[in-house]
Formats: structure tokens, C-alpha cells, sequence
């Protein structure tokens, strides 16, 4: 009877489990809508593209910053219609200060640079130009799709106090030399260049007030999206321009080339137009030339570009944009500068990137890889390869070690492989009686042929090197 009774209860407990495995853990195993776990695979990859992005800042002679992923949502209220000012993951924190997780870095660089300009009572001209990169996660309540989340790290690269194109040359020549550091060529990808500031004449010849230009900006970037029709009604009911006008700046976007889009636009070798020629110049004399191309529809989204707008864009026009900036000059002004400080950045999400390298088969093999793994012969010489261990990564080596001491061989053969171990250090007690460690070379392993390992055995005292 007590042996049925003992036999039921484990029925009993295989049905419970097996109802519990029907219904699946207790808690969700995703990471919420529109953002991501990194597991030690796709940390290897976003290290090797941060790492990319690093270089390429290096190379331009940039300077890291960083500041705190919560912000002062004061910061991105804005009031031209930007749709990144909806996005914000906003809220009130127990002491009732309104904020809000930044959706991009800008703000934020903006605001460490006033504060840099307070501290040196104004005079910022010795400071000045700032390089700064930095590469933060945002955050954007977005409708979540191919190379679109709801966080992102978003690589920045910004120029503080330069007034000529220099700075926007500088920034783009900044992102071709990123993509050939990834494998990326002028064939598979372009960066489309315009100015506001060659619409902001436009604008004015067609006697459009200052203070409308920036919504009518954020109306013509919809045209992708809304159509040119759609814009046209836009800018004549919501922004009060006559249907001709509107009519006129939607033509002209979509001119070929900068002397066309002047032509149409009316505003001929102005000095916007002949800024912007300079910076074609400029590439093609650098020797970069051929990733630019003009197109008077890139206008770009937020609210404070004012100059030089560009975008990264994939040839092949499957993904959505790669990289976006531009000369934002009156941002700082509109925090309380006195003056105006010129500035000009962009910034570069990691996830079309990564839908670009993998589009173009072009995603680095990145397996994970020790110089060692040391494995102890028995359970006595465990102390003593734990020394090993110990002296291989004082003299800098990543070491593993195979936490069971056994003498079968072949066990610690296979955790070294899957360790990904470039040698395996034997300690073993004979070696071990004349000062030596057996260093197998496992770069060339055969798992169904140890002995092929060119082996060695090394003095204790050198194995560091
Ligand atoms: P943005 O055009 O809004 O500009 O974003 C720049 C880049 O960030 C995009 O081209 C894309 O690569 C990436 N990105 C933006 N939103 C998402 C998202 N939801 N998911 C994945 N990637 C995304 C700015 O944010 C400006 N603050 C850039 C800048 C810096 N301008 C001057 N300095």
C-alpha cells in the first residue's frame, strides 16, 4: 500500500510538471516590445562595431563624452511638429521633475556645452572647436520594423564652433572612412547631401515669414511618407502658403542636380547654393566624392538643422536611412546662449548597419576565443594549475579552466574547443616534478586525432611568453 502511495505522488508530480511546461515559464522571456537582449554573440558584434565607430573617431582626432540616458524632458519640447517629440518615453519621478529617456543625444551635447560656456564665464573661443563623439542609447516609442526599434545605440560625431563647411566635410568624409573600415563601398551605399539653407532662400523669395520656416521643413521631410500632393495641401492649409509657392518648393525638390533645384527654385548662384558647391568640391578633392550626391528632397526631420542636411541611404534602397545630420546653429540660443554657436554632427543607429553588413554578406565571424584553457591532471594538481592559470594572465593571456580535474584527456579536449582555446596546458605530475607545463597547440585540432598536436613542454617560469 505504502509503495502505491510513494508511486501516485510521482505520477502527481510528472503531471504537475508537465502541466507547467505546457503553459511555459512564469514570466515573459522576451525583452519588451522593441528592444533587445544581448547575448555573448551579439555583444561580440556590437563590441566590434562600436569599436569601428571608436576608430573612426580617433582617426578625426574626436574626444568620447557621455551623459545620463535620463533627461530633462524640457530639452526636446519643441514645437514644430516632430515626431520624435512624440516618441519620448517620458514620465514624472518622485520628486515630481518632469523626464524622459532621451531619444537622441543632441539636447544633451547641447546642454553640456552651455554649461562648459557658463562655467567659462562666455569666453568659450579658447575652448572651442569641440570634436566630441559618444555613442548612447536612445529611446523612441516607434512603430518597431526592419532596422527601426524602440532603443538604439546611436553612434555621434559633432563639431562645436565652426561657421564654415569645413565641419560638415569633416563629419561626412568621417562616415565614409567608418564604412570602408566595415566593408562597405561607394556602390553599395550613398550619402545625399542638401541645405535648408538653399530652401530657407527659397523661402524667402516666396515671402515666407522666418519663424515659419522651420515647420514648413518638418512638413516637406513627410513627402517620402505623404506624398507630394499631401504637401502641397499641408503647406497651404497648415502653413498659410499660396498653392503656387507650395507647388513650387515640391517641384523643385525633386530636381537632379544643385543647378537644377537653383533654376527651378529661383534663387541662382546664391550663396547658399555656392556654400554647398564647395562642399561637392571639397569631397571630390579629399577623394570622396563619389559617395555624395545632392538631392533637394533630404531635408531631414528635426526641428534645428538650419545649413548642410545629409542621410545615408543604401543603393539598393531597401533599408531605411543608415545615418542622418546637419548644421544645427541656433539650437544653443534656444537654451539661453547669448550668441550663436555653430555646430554640425550626425548621428549613426547600430541596427540598419547591421541589417546592411548582413544584406551585403559582409558580417565579421566573431567566435568566442581564449589564448588557454588549463586543465589539472588530477585532483592534486588542481592548486597547481590554478598558479598556471594565474601566471598566464598576469602576463596578459585569457585563460579558462577546466574546473574537472580528470585524466581523461579527451574531456578536457572538447571543453578547450568549445572554449575556443588556441592551446591547452596540461599540468600534469611528471612535467610538473621538472618544472614543466605541457602546452598543446590546438589551432590545427583534429578531435578524432589528438596525437596530431604539436606539443610542448614548457619551463614554468616562461610561460608567460
Ligand atoms: P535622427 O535622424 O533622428 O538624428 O537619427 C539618426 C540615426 O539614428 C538614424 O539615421 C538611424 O540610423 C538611427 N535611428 C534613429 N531612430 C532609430 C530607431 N528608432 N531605431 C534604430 N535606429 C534609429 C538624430 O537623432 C540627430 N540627433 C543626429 C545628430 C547629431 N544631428 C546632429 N548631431
Amino acid at each position: 500500500k505504502e509503495k502505491g502511495k510513494s508511486e501516485k505522488k510521482k505520477d502527481d508530480k510528472k503531471k504537475d510538471d508537465k502541466k507547467a511546461a505546457a503553459k511555459g515559464p512564469a514570466i515573459s522571456l522576451d525583452p519588451p516590445s522593441g528592444t533587445r537582449d544581448f547575448f555573448p554573440t551579439e555583444m561580440r558584434f556590437r563590441n566590434w562595431l562600436f569599436g569601428a565607430f571608436k576608430e573612426t573617431a580617433r582617426r578625426y582626432g574626436f574626444q568620447e563624452y557621455d551623459a545620463p540616458v535620463l533627461e530633462h524632458e524640457e530639452l526636446y519640447k519643441r514645437k514644430a511638429g516632430e515626431e520624435i517629440t512624440e516618441q519620448m518615453y517620458n514620465f514624472i519621478d518622485k520628486d515630481g521633475a518632469a523626464v524622459t529617456l532621451r531619444p537622441e543625444m543632441t539636447p544633451s551635447l547641447a546642454r553640456m556645452v552651455l554649461s562648459l560656456m557658463r562655467a567659462e564665464t562666455g569666453e568659450m573661443s579658447a575652448l572651442l572647436p569641440l570634436k566630441w563623439s559618444s555613442i548612447p542609447q536612445c529611446w523612441r516609442f516607434e512603430t518597431c520594423q526592419r532596422g527601426r526599434k524602440r532603443e538604439h545605440y546611436q553612434w555621434n560625431m559633432d563639431i562645436v564652433g565652426i561657421t564654415s563647411i569645413h565641419a560638415e566635410v569633416e563629419l561626412l568624409s568621417a562616415i565614409t572612412t567608418f564604412f570602408e573600415l566595415v566593408g562597405i563601398t561607394s556602390k553599395e551605399v550613398g550619402i545625399k547631401v542638401n541645405s535648408r539653407k538653399v530652401l530657407g532662400a527659397v523661402l524667402k523669395n516666396a515671402g515666407v515669414p522666418d519663424e515659419r520656416f522651420t515647420e514648413t521643413c518638418i512638413v516637406i521631410d513627410k513627402q517620402d511618407k505623404i506624398g507630394p500632393e499631401a504637401v502641397v495641401k499641408e503647406l497651404t492649409e497648415n502653413i498659410g502658403l499660396e498653392k503656387a509657392v507650395a507647388e513650387r518648393i515640391v517641384n523643385a525638390t525633386a530636381a537632379k542636380t544643385l543647378d537644377e533645384f537653383a533654376a527651378l527654385a529661383g534663387v541662382g548662384e546664391s550663396p547658399e547654393v555656392i556654400e554647398l558647391r564647395q562642399l561637392f568640391t571639397l569631397a571630390e578633392e579629399e577623394g570622396f566624392g563619389d559617395w555624395l550626391i545632392f538631392d533637394a528632397s533630404v531635408v531631414r526631420g528635426l526641428a534645428y538643422y538650419t545649413g548642410v542636411v545629409f542621410e545615408g541611404f543604401d543603393r539598393a534602397g531597401v533599408l531605411r536611412a543608415i545615418c542622418g545630420g546637419g548644421r544645427y546653429d541656433r539650437l544653443l540660443t534656444l537654451y539661453g546662449s547669448p550668441k550663436e554657436v555653430p555646430c554640425a554632427g550626425f548621428g549613426f543607429g547600430d541596427c540598419v548597419i547591421y541589417e546592411l553588413l548582413k544584406e551585403k554578406q559582409v558580417l565579421p565571424e566573431l567566435p568566442h576565443k581564449v589564448d588557454f584553457v588549463v586543465a589539472a591532471f588530477n585532483q592534486d594538481m588542481m592548486g597547481k594549475a590554478l598558479q598556471v592559470a594565474r601566471l598566464l594572465r598576469k602576463a596578459g593571456k585569457s585563460v579558462d579552466v577546466y574546473a574537472e580535474a580528470s585524466k581523461k584527456v579527451a574531456k578536457a579536449f572538447n571543453y578547450a574547443d568549445r572554449a575556443g582555446a588556441e592551446r591547452i596546458a596540461f599540468v600534469a605530475p611528471d612535467e610538473w616534478s621538472k618544472g614543466l607545463v605541457r602546452i598543446k597547440d590546438l589551432r590545427n585540432f583534429k578531435p578524432t586525432d589528438p596525437d596530431e598536436l604539436k606539443q610542448k613542454d614548457v619551463p614554468i617560469n616562461d610561460l608567460g611568453n
